[in-house]
């Protein structure tokens, strides 16, 4: 579950404080799926950062999981987004000298999860993803696609309640792009994830539960898939 109130960040410029995200309220209950349009500079990584905790609102209220994260600091933040957030970049930043299982498994090492545990787990989202005979090589062997998909399994490992992804499929085609966001979207929804997705590919705004678009850091637009106004409904 994710619950923000009028979140303001403004960031210091040649013409004075600029604000980037500017008043955006939105709450996103577990389970649930939104793309996050936008153009360029509208203030979707910025927004992204926020709900992360990596970076701190000016002013509003950001509840991630039930905990204010705009009033948590240092170790016990820390400790909170190791547990708790996945993060997705666009070019999935793996780590080169470890394999993929090493990969995937990093974040549960981190979370002193016992080794046993942490096989299985590694190994059940290898299947997933489609990558469990390249559990030994290298990132250097894979293509971009399969990049994403260990970056994606290595960001979720833990399971962590809410997964931030920054335009994950920008550096895709659209057939390893669809496959990413069918695979995020379905783990997410089994596993009872918060997802939310900054992108400028329609092709993951149709498969996310909704959309909202940002302008100035502004909302300017949002749909929902439990409202009859959303014309391409794919829910049963
Ligand atoms: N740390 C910072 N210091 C100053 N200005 C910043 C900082 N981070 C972002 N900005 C400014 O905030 C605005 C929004 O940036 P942001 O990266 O959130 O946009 P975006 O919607 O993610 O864009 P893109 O689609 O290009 O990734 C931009 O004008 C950017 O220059
Ligand atoms: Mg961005």
């Amino acid at each position: 579950m994710i619950r923000i109130t009028e979140v303001t960040k403004a960031y210091a410029s040649s013409r004075g404080l600029v604000p980037v995200v500017d008043g955006v309220s939105l709450s996103l209950d577990a389970g649930r799926s939104l793309a996050l349009m936008g153009r360029s500079g509208s203030g979707k990584t910025t927004l992204l950062y926020l709900i992360g905790g990596l970076e701190r609102p000016d002013s509003g209220q950001i509840f991630c999981l039930e905990q204010p994260l705009h009033s948590l600091t240092g170790n016990s933040l820390a400790r909170f987004l190791r547990k708790n957030v996945g993060f997705l970049f666009q070019f999935g930043n793996l780590l080169s000298y470890l394999t993929v299982a090493e990969n995937v498994a990093f974040p549960l090492r981190l979370n002193n999860v016992p080794a046993a545990q942490r096989d299985r787990r590694v190994q059940e989202l290898l299947e997933k993803i489609g990558l469990a005979p390249a559990a030994h090589a290298l990132p250097r062997e894979l293509s971009g696609g399969e990049i994403q998909r260990v970056a994606f399994a290595r960001a979720v490992a833990h399971r962590p309640g809410i997964l931030l992804a920054d335009e994950p499929t920008s550096s895709l085609d659209s057939a390893s792009a669809y496959n990413l966001m069918d695979l995020m979207f379905r783990v997410g929804r089994d596993e009872g994830r918060t997802t939310l997705v900054a992108t400028h590919d329609p092709a993951v705004t149709a498969l996310a539960d909704r959309t909202v678009r940002l302008e100035d850091g502004k909302i300017a637009h949002a749909t929902d898939a439990d409202s009859t106004d959303r014309s391409a409904g794919q829910e049963s």
